[in-house]
């Protein structure tokens, strides 16, 4: 596996490569979730790149920005043992060599739920891939459901800049508790691991009572009730839209795909879920 800090570094190797390119970003921390999307990228592609960056313009919130957990030796090894052919390490001055000052407009996507509650944070996200997908230039890029909003706002920038790089998404891998894995998870005590695992029991149930024919807005409710029942989980939101649009949903029989999507605070750490409903 070969490690590159450089633009023109990993530029140069990837100009002599022949075949699919599939990419992995990540900010590292790396778990099975991680693990799962280098997995299926190496099952549909003939080159795997995986790179590994905390982007400080996604986060709008400098205590999570510094306390974010950071092991890029560990993660290389589990990279290299998970098969990846490429691992791209760049400090900030190569992915900003000048301050990044585009703002992107992708509508209601953003005006709700993550983009709401943590302002500047997908314009950060959308700043950071597409300059990923400049360098890597990518035949097709992974992304897990776990971060379900920023499927729609990566789809969302893929258009507006008409790249040509496919989004696959990869479904939530999830502790045996239900928990599921974040780089997050690293933060928390074995008490917060066990009460958070109540955000994703809720959302299993919230499943389940679907079928009984509660209401949209009442079930959003119950969720956040749920969550909130457990010691020390606060619930940020609880919101049930459309897979697609993201608006919220009030008549289950008129959206096509519809998911339960939770942000929940322990502690001082932030976790967000999510569940297809239908
Ligand atoms: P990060 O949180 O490191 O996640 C990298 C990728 O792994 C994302 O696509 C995320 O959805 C996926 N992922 C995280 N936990 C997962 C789980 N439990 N199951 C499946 N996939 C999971 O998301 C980011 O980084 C950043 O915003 C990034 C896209 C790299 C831009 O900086």
């Amino acid at each position: 596996m070969d490690i590159y800090r450089k633009v023109s570094d990993i530029r140069l190797r990837l100009d002599k490569a022949e075949g699919v390119v599939g990419f992995v970003p990540t900010m590292g921390a790396l778990h099975c979730g991680h693990l799962s999307l280098v997995k299926l990228c190496k099952s549909a592609t003939d080159i795997t790149v995986a790179s590994i960056f905390v982007n400080p313009t996604q986060f709008n919130d400098s205590e999570d920005y510094r306390r974010y957990p950071r092991n890029v030796e560990s993660d290389c090894e589990m990279l290299k043992n998970a098969g990846c052919d490429i691992v791209f390490v760049p400090s900030e001055e190569e992915i900003y060599p000048e301050p990044d000052n585009r703002i992107f407009d992708f509508g209601n996507l953003d005006k709700i739920m993550e983009g709401y509650f943590r302002p500047g944070h997908f314009n950060g996200v959308a700043q950071v891939v597409s300059r990923l997908f400049d360098i890597v230039k990518p035949d097709k890029a992974f992304f897990g459901q776990k971060d379900f909003q920023q499927v729609a706002i990566i789809k969302a920038m893929a258009r507006q800049l008409n790249l040509s790089t496919k989004i696959e998404v990869v479904p939530t891998v999830r502790e045996n508790s239900g928990l599921a894995m974040s780089s997050r998870n690293a933060l928390l005590t074995e008490t917060q691991q066990k009460n958070a695992a109540g955000i994703s029991q809720s959302l299993f149930r919230a499943k389940e009572a679907v079928k009984q024919n509660v209401s949209p807005a009442h079930l959003k409710n119950e969720i956040a009730e749920m969550i909130n029942s457990v010691p020390e989980l606060k619930t940020e939101y609880a919101e049930i839209v459309d897979g697609k649009t993201l608006e919220p949903v009030s008549d289950w029989n008129r959206h096509s795909e519809i998911f339960a999507c939770v942000a929940v605070n322990i502690g001082k750490i932030r976790l967000i879920d999510n569940i297809q409903l239908k």
